[in-house]
């Protein structure tokens, strides 16, 4: 089925919100959906729609693949429980880096986290609960790339001829797939979610994965974990779209108290871009990107190098893999 856009300037707030609420109620019946909540606009959006429309007849789960930021699932199960939405965290973390071992190539690495997420622990969760419905934050930019061939987006099913009720055993419900990012955050905000969250930098589905080159351990991905949070700090005031840290495969010589050290090499990327469509490295100033070097380079054991990219998108794309 084709996809139409719903441009910002043709988004009338309320009234798409009345509409999904409605739309997701009649589709859902008197039966029982499950929610796949990540914290990002688009997926908190799609909760509380679904948490308006279904009330307890939806169960909000918080996946951890171990592939999440510092904090991140229960900083996101708090806040959602303070807006009235109880939320449960699932440990997930052995199925992920099981189905990563060995995977080095990047479409290799996202089919795994997509069969993942959907076959195995949505499909648990929809038998345990008798579920037959599961609502996602799909947007209109992840059915783009992942139909122009360019990256395939975790979260995008039924365009690549996936049918989910005969494969997982339910039909999945994406209630902001018309709308891109700018529009996702006023829909956000009129739901009355906090200013953190609607207007907090994208982050993708296949999380710190995206960031890793190369095999995706539970190591290597806390390298990646603790330079974003680095990152993360050093570059939330810039308001800048994006700003992210990569771990890459290659290690480097480096020196450390007068010894080499052979050691891991961080990538750090901040983004200018309206849509994620384009995009173009901010242009930080100097002392910025010293602090970041110096800070990753001390607080992260075994990184030896740090590097700025200063590549556009396109050709560069605005994650790693
Ligand atoms: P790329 O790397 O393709 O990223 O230039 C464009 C935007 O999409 C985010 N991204 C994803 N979001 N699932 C998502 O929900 C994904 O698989 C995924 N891959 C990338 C990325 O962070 C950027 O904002």
């Amino acid at each position: 089925m084709r996809i139409e856009e719903i441009r910002i300037e043709d988004l009338h707030t309320e009234e798409f919100v009345e509409r999904k609420v409605r739309e997701i109620s009649s589709a859902v019946g008197s039966g029982l959906a499950i929610n796949a909540l990540s914290g990002g606009v688009d997926s908190s959006a799609v909760t509380m729609l679904g948490h308006r429309a279904l009330g307890e007849r939806l169960k909000t789960y918080f996946i951890e693949n171990g592939l999440m930021r510092h904090g991140e699932p229960q900083k996101v199960v708090s806040l959602f429980e303070g807006l009235g939405v109880p939320a449960e965290i699932v440990d997930a973390k052995e199925q992920f880096f099981e189905a990563l071992k060995d995977l080095t190539d990047p479409e290799e690495k996202r089919e795994a986290i997509t069969q993942t997420f959907y076959r195995d622990v949505f499909g648990q969760l929809v038998r345990e609960s008798g579920a037959r419905y599961l609502l996602q934050g799909t947007n209109y930019t992840d059915v783009e790339e992942t139909v122009a061939g360019i990256k395939r987006q975790h979260n995008i099913l039924e365009q690549l001829g996936i049918d989910t009720e005969e494969q997982y055993g339910y039909t999945v419900i994406e209630p902001v797939i018309q709308l891109r990012k700018t529009a996702i955050r006023e829909v956000a905000k009129a739901l009355g979610l906090p200013e953190e969250i609607y207007n907090r930098p994208p982050f993708p589905g296949p999380a710190l994965a995206a960031r890793v080159i190369g095999e995706v351990t539970q190591e290597r991905v806390e390298i990646v974990r603790n330079a974003t949070r680095i990152v993360e700090e050093e570059l939330c005031e810039t308001e800048t779209f994006q700003y992210l840290a990569i771990l890459h495969e290659d290690r480097v010589t480096g020196m450390r108290e007068g010894k080499r050290e052979y050691g891991f090499q961080v990538e750090v990327r901040c983004w200018d871009s309206k849509d994620a469509i384009t995009g173009s490295p901010t242009r930080l100033r100097y002392d910025v990107l010293d602090k970041l070097a110096e800070r990753i380079t001390n607080e992260v054991p075994g990184v030896v190098s740090v590097t700025y990219n200063i590549t556009p998108k396109p050709p560069s794309t605005i994650e790693a893999i």
